[in-house]
């Protein structure tokens, strides 16, 4: 054996004794944690492009912070996922709740988002049992901008109750450009 082939022998032996493998139930719940945030940015982006369609500039460009937002955490999600030398699935999607007026798309992402809340806290849990705190840091990281969303969702929400759906609609027409 060669200087230089005995070097990447020890290497080999070296990676594969020290790469971390995920705890396997950890690594299901990343992958539905994936599968939600795609059905997000999906139903998001669709909200988005309505609100557009209708003339709604300012709530268009804060679901669509929204969707990317989301593409962030699913990007995060599938690098994780790899890093445990995990398949990310990507084909999988749940139900996509698309509202048809401004206020059912408000009140189902709220509900999406709660959900959301519920499941990265469910997660963080299981990480932490696992002794996972790389993923726990992440997980947190997701989870703050989870209850970002919900804030945001439940402000809407107060304002349609305070000054009615017609005032709250005109107070989002707003040109993009703007
Ligand atoms: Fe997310
Ligand atoms: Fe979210």
């Amino acid at each position: 054996m060669t200087k230089g082939s005995q070097l990447s022998s020890f290497k080999n032996s070296f990676i594969k004794t020290h790469k971390m493998k995920g705890n396997k139930e950890l690594l299901s719940v990343l992958n539905s944690l994936l599968a939600d945030e795609l059905t997000a940015i999906n139903q998001y982006m669709v909200h988005s492009e309505m609100c557009e369609n209708w003339g709604y500039g300012k709530l268009h460009l804060a679901i669509r912070k929204q969707a990317m937002d989301e593409m962030h955490h699913a990007e995060w999600l599938i690098e994780r996922i790899l890093f445990f030398e995990g398949a990310p699935t990507v084909s999988k999607l749940n139900s996509i709740k698309i509202g048809k007026t401004v206020l059912e798309m408000i009140s189902n992402d709220d509900k999406d988002e709660l959900d959301a809340v519920l499941a990265y806290n469910n997660a963080i849990k299981l990480a932490r049992e696992v002794g996972d705190q790389g993923t726990v840091d992440l997980l947190t990281k997701i989870l703050k901008m989870e209850e970002g969303h919900v804030d945001w969702a439940e402000i809407q929400r107060a304002q349609i109750d305070q000054i009615g759906i017609e005032n709250y609609l005109v107070s989002q027409i707003e040109s993009p450009a703007s």
